[in-house]
This record gives C-alpha cells, sequence and structure tokens, in this order.
C-alpha cells in the first residue's frame, strides 16, 4: 500500500518559485523541480536545527557523506569511500570551479547535444571552446555517435568530456557497454570525464542507472539528492573521485571559489533523504511512470503526430514535435501564450532539439491531464 500522497501538491505560487511565478491560469511544467510534497523526514531534520535559535557558519559532518555512501551502495550498487567525496554547493557550480581551476584556459569541452543547457554556459563562462557531438536519433531513439566522439577524443585541445548520465533531456540510461567503451577512450586519449549524475535516483521502476564510478577511477561523479528530493533550493552535492590528487585540487578550487561550505540545512535535510527515503522514491517512480503512461496513451488517441521519446530516466519527457516545426521557440512560446502551458523549448538545449518540447511531468496527475487538453486544444486550432 502506498504510504505516500502524490496527487495532492503544494500551492507553490507566490513561494519565490521560479516555476511557479506565472500568470493565474497558467500551467508551469519547465523549470526541473517537482510540486509534491516532500519526504516528511526532510521537513522533521529542518524543523530540529530551526530549533536551534542561531544560524551560524557550520562545518559538514561524517553522517553526510555516510549517507551518501549508503545509498549509493544500497540503491546503485557502487562502493565509495567517503575519503572520496567532497562538498560543493551544487552541481553546476562543481563543473564552474573544476573547468576554472582543473582544465587550462582554452580547452575544448566535449558535450552531446541536445543537453542540459548550463553546460554551455559553463564551459564558455570559463573560456573554454564548446565541441559538441551531437547524440544520434535514429527511429525516435537515442544513441551516442562514437565514431563522432573518437574524432573530438583525438584532437589535443579537447581536455575535458562533460557527460550527462542519465541524459537530460533525452531521458537515457547509459548502459553499461557504452560507459565502458567513453571510460576507455577518455583513458586512451587523455581527457578528463566529469558524469553529471544528478537525475540518476528518477528512473522508470525496474531500470537501473550506471554510475560512472563503477567503471573508472579518474573520472569524476557530481552526485546530489537535489533532484530526486526536490531539495535544488538547499544547495547540496558532493564531488566524488578517486583519483586522490585530482579530488585535493578540485577541494582547493571549490574552497577558492567559496564552495565548500554548506548552509544552515543542507546536510541534515539530505541525511534525512538518503537514509529515510527509499519507499519515497519507489512510490515517486511508480507515480511518474503512471503520468507517463497517462501522456503515452492520450498522444497514441489524440495527437499520434507528436512522437513521445521513450525515456527510462528524469521527470522530463522528450516530445518530438517535427511533424508541426522545427522551430520549438515559437511552438512554445506561441502555446504559452494560446493555451498557458508552459513547456520548455528544444532548441535551447541544443543542436538536435530544435523540433522538440521537454516537458516536466513531476505534478499531479490531473496537471498531466491538463496539459495534454491544452497541448491537444492548440495543435486543432492551428
Ligand atoms: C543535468 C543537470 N545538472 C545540474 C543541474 C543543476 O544542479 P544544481 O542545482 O546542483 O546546480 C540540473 C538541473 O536541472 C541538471 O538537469
Amino acid at each position: 500500500m502506498s504510504k505516500y500522497n502524490f496527487d495532492e501538491l503544494v500551492n507553490r505560487k507566490n513561494s519565490q518559485s521560479y516555476k511557479w511565478d506565472v500568470k493565474d491560469n497558467e500551467l508551469p511544467m519547465w523549470v526541473a523541480d517537482m510540486d509534491f510534497h516532500m519526504l516528511p523526514d526532510i521537513k522533521v531534520a529542518i524543523q530540529k536545527r530551526l530549533d536551534i535559535d542561531a544560524f551560524g557558519y557550520c562545518g559538514v559532518p561524517k553522517e553526510y557523506y555516510e549517507s551518501y555512501k549508503n545509498w549509493w551502495k544500497r540503491r546503485h550498487n557502487v562502493d565509495i569511500d567517503v575519503n572520496s567525496m567532497v562538498y560543493s554547493e551544487g552541481v553546476v557550480a562543481s563543473i564552474d570551479s573544476i573547468l576554472k581551476h582543473i582544465v587550462k584556459p582554452g580547452s575544448g569541452i566535449i558535450v552531446q547535444s541536445p543537453v542540459y543547457h548550463v553546460f554551455y554556459h559553463c564551459i564558455e563562462n570559463n573560456g573554454h571552446f564548446i565541441k559538441n557531438n551531437q547524440l544520434l536519433y535514429k527511429k525516435g531513439q537515442y544513441c551516442i555517435d562514437f565514431d563522432g566522439l573518437e574524432e573530438l577524443l583525438k584532437d589535443s585541445t579537447n581536455l575535458v568530456l562533460l557527460l550527462c548520465n542519465p541524459h537530460n533531456p533525452v531521458g537515457r540510461i547509459w548502459d553499461e557497454e557504452e560507459l565502458k567503451r567513453i571510460v576507455d577512450l577518455c583513458k586512451q586519449h587523455n581527457v578528463l570525464l566529469i558524469s553529471d549524475e544528478i537525475h540518476c535516483d528518477i528512473t522508470e521502476p525496474g531500470h537501473q542507472y550506471n554510475s560512472i564510478l563503477k567503471y573508472s577511477e579518474d573520472a569524476i561523479a557530481l552526485l546530489a539528492p537535489s533532484k530526486a528530493f526536490n531539495l535544488a533550493g538547499l544547495k547540496s552535492s558532493v564531488v566524488v573521485t578517486r583519483n586522490k590528487s585530482l579530488l585535493k585540487e578540485i577541494q582547493n578550487g571549490l574552497g577558492e571559489d567559496d564552495l565548500g561550505e554548506p548552509n544552515y540545512f543542507a546536510c541534515d535535510a539530505t541525511i534525512a533523504a538518503f537514509d529515510k527515503g527509499d519507499q519515497w522514491i519507489d512510490e515517486l517512480n511508480q507515480y511518474l511512470l503512471n503520468n507517463k503512461k497517462y501522456i503515452q496513451e492520450y498522444l497514441k488517441k489524440n495527437l499520434h503526430d507528436i512522437h513521445l521519446v521513450d525515456i527510462k530516466a528524469t521527470y522530463l519527457l522528450w516530445l518530438d514535435i517535427s511533424k508541426y516545426t522545427s522551430d520549438s521557440e515559437s511552438f512554445a512560446k506561441e502555446l504559452r501564450k494560446k493555451t498557458g502551458l508552459f513547456l520548455s523549448n528544444g532548441k535551447q538545449f541544443g543542436r538536435g532539439g530544435e523540433s522538440f518540447l521537454r516537458m516536466n511531468i513531476a505534478t499531479s496527475l490531473d496537471n498531466v491531464k491538463d496539459a495534454c487538453e491544452r497541448l491537444n486544444k492548440f495543435i486543432k486550432s492551428n
């Protein structure tokens, strides 16, 4: 029997939420955070901290790292030594800091579009160049263009591969064979491998992500509770690598950037999430699967010219609207103007995203139904 109720949502209006800072009739399904009530144990942990009437500077307790270690062992079958982790304010902050301090200025950083758009900002803001190996999209499915990747890895000016694992926005869980091949290629060409694993806990029941840490001693993995438990506003994450000297350099860089100290609530909230959140995540993933199935059926029945990519991870659906447009930016703008449904346009994720929309389904089934009706109305009226 279910313990948690995902049908009942938090009213996030007027709460400084990016996502919900919209007009009354609008339905926002864009920014990657969730509308559900959080795991109650997190609130209890925060309340306990709240009861201490002084929010001074604080450090990272050893229980914080242990909670990651135990969660990754229990949920993902990966052994992570607590000494191979350092705290960082966030995954994007870590990417920025690593690219700034560890990587020679003016280097090529390889990404695989369409990909989380902030990667591009991190690369350019730190004086590097974007080197894109666009994902292959065949028969409605995504895979890595290994020939293209190897070409880029061979170029000695390209020093980093920034992997999104699982991949936002196409929802792929990279499999063992793909990851081993990536690790081998990076090693062969002396390229630093950074694996952003922030979406790893949101997977379809029966499907398991593979951490890069299973296959590499030198890669960097970026882990966090923020997507799984909706804690993005608390700023909690770790950088993990078994390469001790690299970890030390990263820690120094994070220190220089003032990113290495947690806010007053971040650690206890994270510990509660990872120590007590198993059932909540399992039920969440089941709820998200039901939302996805509803949309799948709805599209099949009413909008069969929209192809829903078969995502196995993240709560971000990737809708192929190429039968209607190759300009998803204008499409999404008009959709919002005419129906209030606010989705992310695929163009912002780079090449290959021009005729896609990204839909965040981490909301109630009622909202998902409403979104389908709005989309249908828009398409039928055009
Ligand atoms: C792939 C990916 N990495 C990082 C982030 C943001 O991480 P943080 O809030 O820890 O900076 C997001 C947010 O959507 C994301 O999708």
